[in-house]
């Protein structure tokens, strides 16, 4: 009896010891921050990337939730790593190569605008901005994903793009219809090519990752030029820009209304595709359950913060509380299984897929075959998200 006592106290001070977080979303961002991540380097080397910008933006929500200055130091030291004191960005960014990954970075470059009043900060969003301007396009107007990748457009784009092109219209230029109508088209048009028709095969009323408006592409359908799957990160990636544009595009311009409608159209769908058992989502949601096919957290995480905000701020209805019951069912899956607490205190994050492009064939066994990683940035990103999100509740 006294010998169990003496293991039950010893377990409770062992799990003390551990750093049992008050907030997940400190503990991981906190974590991923002890591990030198999403500071504008690689390996020591300045880098534009996207997953910065994505790490950005969650801690920049936890500073103005918390007021940690932490936070916003580390803001400001992974933009200074890859701005130059004149407002250059850093070489790793070629304006010529035409990418949309590296303008995620640039709503960064916007709060620190507008916090410090640096001119440094608009000079580097001008260059981002300016990439717009001559940023190859399809007939319809979507941005080619990238140079390399013509007439094709990729729902990952739509956050990569659309989400600094808004910030900088509503920062720098909220007159200019001409971009508010263009970010609406954006998403529009990335919409209506990708979404699953109603005789599709496995139709789960998503977007598939992509399309080629040539058709061209070896994974291009007949029909309509999209990929055969739906690959959860990119309709991750999709839903978070719908749900933060949102916040930043005037109420009164038509194109409210039309994110609204996509918004609104897509979440009982995201709902729905959940695993009944787990709660989230597959890696490839249009196979649920086909042998290799497997739980992905960093598309699930997106998904929870998409869902919950957009519930919270009363962009979708949820009369019956499923979506987010549904979104607390992933959130309690992720949390049991996707977060390892370690030795020295932080906490690592599992399960992220490295990548998935459409740069090869595209297919069910493309996805599969991806590894998959620990620590993430853009897994532990959308974690913070989610949980920022989710300690709303
Ligand atoms: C702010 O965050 C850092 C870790 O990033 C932590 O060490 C520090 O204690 C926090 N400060 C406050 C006031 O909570
Ligand atoms: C803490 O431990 C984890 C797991 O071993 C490791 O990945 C991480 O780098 C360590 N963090 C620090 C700050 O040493
Ligand atoms: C800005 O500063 C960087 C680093 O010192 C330099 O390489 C670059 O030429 C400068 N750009 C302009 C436009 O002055
Ligand atoms: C920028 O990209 C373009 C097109 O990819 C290339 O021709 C050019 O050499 C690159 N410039 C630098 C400085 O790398
Ligand atoms: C910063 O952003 C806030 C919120 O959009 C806005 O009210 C404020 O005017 C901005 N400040 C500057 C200096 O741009
Ligand atoms: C307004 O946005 C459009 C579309 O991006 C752009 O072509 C135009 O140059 C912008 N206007 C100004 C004054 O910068
Ligand atoms: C619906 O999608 C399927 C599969 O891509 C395709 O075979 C079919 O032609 C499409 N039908 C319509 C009306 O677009
Ligand atoms: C439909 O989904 C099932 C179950 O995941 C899978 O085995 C099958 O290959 C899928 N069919 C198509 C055409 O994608
Ligand atoms: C991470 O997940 C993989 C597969 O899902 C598993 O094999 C591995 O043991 C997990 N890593 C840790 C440290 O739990």
């Amino acid at each position: 009896m006294k010998a169990l006592f003496v293991a039950l106290s010893l377990g409770v001070f062992a799990s003390l010891a551990q750093a049992k977080p008050n907030s997940y979303a400190v503990w991981a961002a906190n974590s991923a921050i002890a591990r030198g991540q999403g500071n504008g380097l690689s390996n020591g080397v300045p880098l534009v990337a996207y997953d910065h910008g994505e790490f950005q933006w969650a801690l920049r929500l936890l500073y103005e939730r918390d007021r940690n200055e932490t936070y916003l130091d580390y803001i400001k030291t992974g933009a200074n790593n890859i701005v130059f004191d004149n407002g250059t960005v850093h070489g790793s960014y070629n304006v010529t190569d035409y990418v949309l990954d590296p303008l995620r970075t640039g709503p960064t470059f916007l709060y620190l605008l507008n916090i410090t009043g640096e001119s440094k900060w608009e000079t580097a969003a001008d260059i981002f901005r300016g990439q717009l301007n001559s940023h190859p396009r399809t007939a319809q107007g979507q941005f080619w994903h990238k140079l390399i990748y013509p007439n094709q457009g990729w729902l990952d784009g739509i956050y990569m793009g659309e989400v600094f092109y808004a910030q900088y219209t509503h920062d720098l230029q909220p007159d200019n219809i001409t971009a508010w109508d263009d970010i609406t088209s954006q998403f529009q048009l990335m919409f209506e090519n990708t979404i699953q028709n109603a005789t599709a095969p496995n139709n789960t009323h998503l977007m598939y990752h992509g399309y080629d408006y040539s058709h061209v592409a070896v994974w291009s359908s007949p029909d309509r030029g999209h990929s055969p799957e739906v690959w959860d990160r990119a309709l991750g990636w999709y839903m978070m820009a719908l749900v933060d544009v949102l916040d930043i595009l005037p109420a009164s311009h038509y194109g409210h209304d039309v994110l609204l409608h996509i918004l609104q159209t897509l979440t009982p769908h995201i709902r729905d595709a959940t695993d009944h058992m787990s709660g989230v989502w597959w890696l490839v949601i249009t196979q649920p359950g086909r042998a290799g096919n497997y739980f992905e957290s960093s598309g699930s995480a997106m998904f929870v913060y998409a869902l919950l905000k957009a519930v919270r701020l009363g962009r979708v209805q949820d009369p019956d509380g499923s979506i987010v019951a549904a979104a607390k069912k992933a959130y309690g899956y992720m949390v049991q299984n996707w977060v390892i607490p370690d030795d020295n205190g932080t906490m690592s994050w599992n399960n992220t897929v490295v990548v998935g492009s459409l740069n090869l064939e595209g297919d069910f066994d493309y996805y599969i075959s991806q590894p998959i990683d620990i620590n993430d940035l853009k897994g532990i990103a959308a974690f913070v998200l989610a949980s920022i999100e989710y300690e709303k509740l």
